[in-house]
């Protein structure tokens, strides 16, 4: 039986090795000319910027660039990207990057649309919180990495730097026009961001799957993104030139933020939000600190989705009965296998975050990204983060 089900991701997805070389095209649609939105100036250093501007270029469309996002982008910064974007007369904003130049640029096309400051549209967890709407700029996205599926959702994740608060806006107009996913420009991600970013990808399918916003449709993509990542991450870190398993991770990616984006994310998602707003945290990292422990908390709670994750990440046919070899548990140490493959099994002492820490980081969890919280199966309280965060140091 299908249960009644609502799916809506008004997203250009243009796929493949080469793809970037059409962007022109695809920008021309939207605007005349582009803020080129990424973290830092490694783009412009690698040659990538100038490539694409002369892609543009050969479209018709000019463009400007604007580097100072940083991993876990502010809503300072954001700010500071719409204010140039107005001052030089952009009309379109292209996200080049992982999710955090991706999620910079959905950030700048809200701020720069309605003329106001990002954190205005930032939820808060107040009922009055404002959301975006169609003034929103066109936004285009072009993918570096294979996580955080931004390209693929309408969510924006934007830290505030005095309140330290890292909530994810979106709405129905933040989503790109077009996602350019071209697996060729992801050969040179260092080891350590594609463990990270691969991580994220599993993350995203396990929180989509098990969630309690889960549709037939998403239930598909996330299972088919949870077995191309059991298939493929620990090729892609081993030898990241190769090709195959960068193209199988990106269009995982894909799938994994098509699930994300109705199915939304649950509870290790939510609390690694705020692990990152106080702390800065590599978002890949504190969630494959976390998520066995999460796991653990939610899988008696839906077990029929808990115990498939091993299965899918062994790329087998799911079990319908319960036994020995498909158990809620053998999913959560199949995830802790990949994790140790991968080299991602850093507790989160060693990520910067102390146990004084610990209050803060739950108690923003259950102000602003109780939404989250409310799809996990199982509902955590404050006590219950602070003994996850507990167990994941
Ligand atoms: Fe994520």
């Amino acid at each position: 039986m299908i249960n009644n089900f609502l799916y809506f991701v008004p997203v250009k997805i243009v796929f493949g090795a080469g793809k970037l070389n059409e962007a022109g095209g695809y920008v021309k649609q939207y605007g005349k000319k582009a803020l080129i939105v990424t973290t830092g100036p490694f783009f412009k250093d690698s040659g990538l910027v100038g490539r694409i501007q002369k892609i543009l270029a050969e479209s018709g469309v000019e463009s400007e660039l604007f580097h100072e996002v940083s991993p876990n982008p502010f809503s300072t910064q954001v700010d500071a990207g719409a204010e140039f974007g107005k001052k030089t007369g952009c009309d379109v904003i292209i996200g080049l990057g992982g999710g955090s130049a991706i999620d910079a640029a959905k950030g700048i096309a809200v701020a720069m649309g309605h003329n106001a400051p990002i954190w205005n549209y930032c939820p808060s967890g107040d009922p009055d919180d404002l959301t975006a709407t169609e003034k929103t700029l066109p936004i285009i996205a072009i993918t570096t990495t294979s996580g955080t599926g931004s390209h693929a959702t309408p969510y924006a994740v934007i830290t505030n730097p005095v309140t330290k608060e890292k909530p994810g806006l979106g709405s129905d107009y933040t989503y790109a026009k077009v996602a350019i996913v071209d697996p060729e420009l992801m050969l040179s991600v260092p080891k350590k961001i594609t463990a990270a970013t691969g991580f994220d990808v599993l993350a995203h399918s396990i929180e989509a799957y098990t969630s309690n916003s889960a549709t037939p449709i998403t239930d598909k993509m996330a299972e088919e993104a949870i077995r191309i990542v059991g298939k493929y991450l620990r090729r892609a870190v081993e030898n990241g030139a190769d090709i195959e398993a960068r193209t199988a991770l990106a269009y995982a990616d894909t799938l994994a933020g098509f699930s994300i984006a109705t199915a939304v994310i649950t509870l290790c998602h939510s609390i690694s939000h705020a692990v990152g707003g106080v702390c800065e945290t590599v978002h890949g990292e504190s969630l494959a600190a976390m998520t066995p422990h999460t796991m653990r908390f939610s899988m008696d709670s839906r077990p029929e989705k808990y115990k498939n994750i091993g299965m899918f990440l062994r790329d087998e046919g799911c079990c319908e009965e319960y036994d020995g070899c498909c158990t809620c548990e053998s999913s959560v140490q199949e995830v802790e296998k990949l994790i140790n493959d991968i080299g991602m099994n850093i507790p989160l002492s060693k990520q910067g975050v102390k146990e004084s820490d610990f209050d803060e980081i739950a108690s923003g969890t259950t102000k602003y990204m109780g939404g989250g919280l409310d799809l996990d199966p199982k509902r955590a309280s404050k006590e219950d983060i602070i003994e996850i965060l507990k167990k994941s140091f």
